[in-house]
């Protein structure tokens, strides 16, 4: 049996010393304050945006909702932004994705001030990855490297294969793999033998929105599994890209859904909000 990797309790710890940074900030004036746009009331984003109060809330950090009906115009959107980008009281700002299709989302994205741009999706963060001279890492792919680091699983030399090319998650992340000296494969639809690309991975990151989607004959016995997806089964259970069950006592360590990969990404985002509080 594999080990299961916890990410609550990875999150716990990492969340005990930010929150003693925000106490840190607050002693020297300074509140730490996340602005959160909400466009329409996709029940999936609104879970996540749950998720992320609840977090702002333990740590110490104020968290402004934006709650806007699925009708607003870009133009409301856009001088919203610009209003919050100016304001000083506000540290970092995150719009929820995905926007409403009436919604130019990159237009939208890349008008968030470097600064404040928590989640590292507008151009200037995510060619500063490139450059390794970034100041905030992508969520989920930076909690995907805390959670490797945790368990002491070294990335030197290792076949790391990742399921899925979005720009939140498998490009961002073949970059940390890289800049950690794995040897990194993407895989996506278009991917032939995928099967045996999979195979011969040391380490697999699913990230393609689809349940169970990485079965047991897919995987050497052996590797190390890490689950992006949250779906939900034919039950409607929370599932993930992986099939767990029959994964489990394959891989040597694997991670769950829910409380695998979930509450890192939202602890790297809280991570993001104190450094743009610190200035830094
Ligand atoms: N939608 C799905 N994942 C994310 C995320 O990490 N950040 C934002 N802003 N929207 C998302």
């Amino acid at each position: 049996m594999g080990v299961i990797i916890n990410g609550r309790e990875i999150s716990k710890k990492i969340r005990l010393s930010l929150k003693n940074k925000v106490i840190e900030l607050n002693k020297k004036g300074k509140s730490v304050t996340l602005a959160v746009l909400l466009v329409g009331d996709d029940p999936a984003s609104k879970l996540y945006v749950k998720n992320k109060r609840k977090a702002c809330e333990e740590l110490g950090i104020v968290s402004k909702e934006y709650l806007l009906p699925y009708s607003t115009s870009e133009k409301e959107i856009i001088c919203l932004i610009q209003k919050l980008n100016n304001d000083n009281k506000i540290d970092g700002i995150l719009v929820q994705l995905p926007l409403p299709n009436h919604i130019n989302t990159k237009k939208i994205v890349d008008l968030i001030s470097v600064e404040k741009d928590v989640d590292a999706f507008c151009k200037h963060n995510v060619g500063s990855l490139f450059t390794k001279d970034y100041k905030f890492l992508p969520c989920t792919p930076s909690g995907i490297l805390e959670i490797l680091k945790y368990e002491n699983i070294d990335l030197k030399g290792k076949h790391c294969v990742i399921l899925g090319r979005s720009n939140i998650v498998g490009k961002p992340l073949a970059l940390l793999l890289l800049e950690n000296d794995a040897t990194v494969t993407i895989c996506h639809s278009k991917t032939n033998n995928l099967k045996d690309i999979c195979k011969t991975a040391d380490i697999i990151i699913a990230a393609v929105g689809s349940p169970k989607f990485l079965t047991k004959d897919m995987v050497k016995e052996g590797a190390v599994i890490i689950d992006v997806g949250i779906n939900r089964d034919k039950f409607g259970k929370i599932c993930g890209d992986v099939d767990f069950e029959n994964l489990k006592d394959k891989a040597s360590y694997i991670t769950p859904v829910p409380g695998g990969v979930g509450p890192m990404t939202v602890t790297m985002l809280m991570k993001n909000v104190i450094l743009a509080a610190e200035k830094v």
